[in-house]
């Protein structure tokens, strides 16, 4: 037998540790393409190396919905908690139980009808009118009060739809996300730099996301919770950066929040379709409708100009939409027609739809 030179052991381990540090650096200092350049035939479009190969975690993940007791938040929970109980239980899902987080700080009338946990809003002014702002210091609360028994939790919002079974994306302490087109941290380097300072590392540690939807195991979001509500406190707090990221404000929040801790997401391409600009539905797991789906009788897309027909969310923010909704005019996108009906579906099966709610 062979003897192994001491020499080659020490070259062998140190190879195997420079390995690993390649790996680690590659990592962390990933840098994500402009959405220019990205691959949309991939839907991953960034995965740290080691985890191409094999399948996901299977553990499950608890859904978590942040909501309102206003109206317009109502009944869009009500068609998300619906189509969850729909596709829960499909084949490679790895849903687990649903948790409405209720941040009006009182019960409502859904209470029943949803799993729901109730938590304090932000103290009265602190938002000063940006009810999303709530969202960090609702994860905050339910993470301590909860009895969680998922491993993961999938952050979800009102206007999302199920459309198809969802696996748990993420892997292992990397989360899975969503990659915004519009989040881009490297062309607001001066405002980013206020919250994620140069020892931290460059801007593009900063992932294109925002905290929904994303996957992420449950002890990484304990972590980034409270940093994520203390950063998107202090953005709200800093006029430049309020007049800056307007409404994605508390998006950049959670992205600047979870690099702080370190923290790379897995991007998701597939996670949403957004009609009405993407056309097809295809394998992608939610349907997110916070764009108006406006058309003319010809099926072409009046973006901005109020449709002959049209869906639009905003459309209904005292109350909830009628059953049977008209189905768009011939011509119109694949994910459009799906939402519509999806809307219908779940619309027509959820008890006193037409009297709850209506003053
Ligand atoms: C955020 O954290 C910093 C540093 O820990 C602290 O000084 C500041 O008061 C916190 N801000 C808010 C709004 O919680
Ligand atoms: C839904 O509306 C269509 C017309 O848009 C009508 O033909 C159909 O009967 C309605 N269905 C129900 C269940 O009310």
């Amino acid at each position: 037998m062979k003897r192994v030179s001491p020499l080659f052991l020490v070259l062998l381990v140190l190879g195997s540790l420079f390995a690993a540090y390649n790996l680690l650096t590659m990592i962390i200092h990933y840098k994500t393409s402009s959405s220019e350049n990205w691959d949309l035939s991939d839907p991953i479009i960034r995965m740290p190396e080691n985890l191409k190969e094999g399948g996901g975690s299977n553990s499950k993940y608890h859904v978590a919905l942040t909501a309102t007791d206003a109206p317009y938040s109502q009944w869009q929970c009500r068609i998300m908690y619906y189509w969850y109980k729909k596709v829960q239980d499909m084949p490679r899902s790895d849903m687990g139980k649903f948790t409405r987080i209720l941040h009006s700080g009182k019960p409502d009338n859904l209470m029943e009808e949803i799993p729901t946990v109730v938590v304090d809003p932000l103290p009265e002014g602190l938002d000063r009118g940006y009810i999303v702002l709530n969202r960090p210091w609702a994860f905050v609360q339910w993470l301590e009060k909860a009895t969680i028994d998922e491993e993961y939790i999938l952050m979800a919002e009102p206007d999302h739809v199920f459309v198809n079974s969802l696996p748990n994306l993420a892997h292992g302490n990397h989360p899975a996300g969503f990659p915004f087109f519009y989040i881009k941290p490297a062309e607001h380097e001066h405002i980013i730099r206020k919250y994620y300072p140069k020892d931290k590392g460059p801007v593009t540690d900063i992932d294109p996301i925002g905290n929904s939807p994303v996957i992420i195991r449950k002890s990484v979001l304990e972590e980034i919770s409270p940093t994520w509500m203390n950063v998107s406190l202090r953005m709200k707090d800093d006029p430049e950066t309020d007049k800056e990221f307007g409404w994605v404000l508390e998006m950049y929040a959670y992205a600047v929040a979870s690099a702080l801790h370190g923290v790379r997401h897995i991007l998701r391409k597939d996670f949403m379709v957004q009609p009405p600009w993407d056309l097809e539905v295809g394998k992608k797991f939610i349907i997110h409708y916070t764009y108006g789906c406006d058309y003319n009788l010809k099926g072409e897309l009046t973006y901005g100009k109020i449709g002959e027909w049209r869906f639009d969310k905003r459309s209904y923010l005292s109350g909830p939409p009628p059953r049977n909704l008209s189905l768009p005019p011939p011509g119109v996108p694949e994910s459009v027609v799906r939402l519509v009906k999806m809307v219908n579906e779940a619309t027509a099966n959820i008890p006193n739809w037409d009297t709850f709610n209506r003053g």
